[in-house]
């Protein structure tokens, strides 16, 4: 992150949300008309009129995979909340909508929005400029992963320790040093049992080839000369391993085949992951 500034990355999956609802067939990945407009240049119009640019082939592969990976996690996250969880922290929210949802309005869950400061002060600007009040249900909690600890920035909330919690942390880790990413994990082990994490990870370069390959290394490229560059990349089964031996239980690891398979196959669209993006979900 650029000292300060709010992240020019998270505008990129916002914008992809918001072109899977312009653009693609039904059902729908995600489910999220808010995104359209929800961030500069994701408005119905500009998406259609650079049409030829968001058909082309590594764009449709992106937005197959930001659709998919929050669609997994708010898939988990309905499973944890049917088990009784109450809470939902979102790490690095980014322009993420779930929480302005309608639907929200309408249930008991308690959701955190966790950022780097610079960034949830610009989403606070853009949700008043989109006339979208704060809803009572949520809390923001700024948190620089690689300053500060994840439990000191929830202590200064209304988190409930004593409560199982369901975190996503989406297009983050590999923005952090792997000692960050471990000491985020370890808070988040530390919390109420049956509290479980859902996120997405970079492969190790060696564990890449091909088309992906090529495409990941494009987005680490565009990524650093935003100033925003990546610093982690697991292998893995060592970070299922990882995992395990800090304590987390049921570590599942959910890799693009699985997903291709759950949630892509009979599209008539060809919208694909085309093998590229890897998650994680585990149980405190
Ligand atoms: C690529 S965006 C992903 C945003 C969102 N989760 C999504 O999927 O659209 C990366 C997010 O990580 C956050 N981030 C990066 N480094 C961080 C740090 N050191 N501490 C806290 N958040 C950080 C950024 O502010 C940004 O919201």
């Amino acid at each position: 992150m650029k000292d300060g500034e709010a992240s020019f990355t998270a505008r990129f999956p916002a914008i992809l949300r918001a072109a899977h609802q312009v653009l693609d067939g039904d059902p729908k990945i995600l489910d999220d008309p808010l995104a359209i407009g929800f961030v500069e240049g994701a408005c119905a119009k500009e998406i259609k009129a650079n049409i030829e640019r968001y058909q082309s082939p590594p764009l449709i592969q992106a937005r197959a995979w930001f659709a998919m990976r929050h669609r997994f996690a708010e898939d988990s996250l309905a499973q944890a909340v049917a088990g009784g969880a109450g809470q939902y922290v979102i790490l690095g929210a980014g322009l993420d909508t779930f929480a302005y949802r309608p639907a929200q309005n309408k249930t008991a869950l308690h959701i955190f929005e966790v950022d780097y400061p610079a960034t949830q002060e610009w989403k606070k600007d853009r949700l008043k400029t989109l006339r979208i009040d704060i809803p009572e249900h949520v809390t923001f909690a700024p948190v620089d992963f690689e300053r500060q600890s994840l439990a000191q920035g929830l202590a200064q909330s209304d988190f409930d320790f004593s409560a199982p919690a369901f975190f996503s942390w989406l297009g983050v880790t590999m923005y952090l040093e792997r000692g960050a990413v471990f000491k985020t994990l370890k808070d988040i082990l530390s919390m109420a049992p049956s509290t479980q994490v859902a996120f997405d990870f970079e492969l190790d370069e060696a564990a890449l080839h091909g088309q992906v390959k090529r495409s990941i290394a494009k987005a680490s490229a565009s990524a650093a000369r935003r100033g925003e560059p990546w610093k982690s990349r697991f292998k893995a089964e060592e970070l299922q391993l990882a995992l395990r031996e800090m304590g987390f239980k049921d570590v599942t690891y959910f890799n693009a085949f699985q997903a291709e398979e759950r949630y892509f196959s009979g599209r008539g669209d060809g919208l694909s992951l085309n093998g590229a993006g890897h998650m994680m979900l585990a149980r405190a």
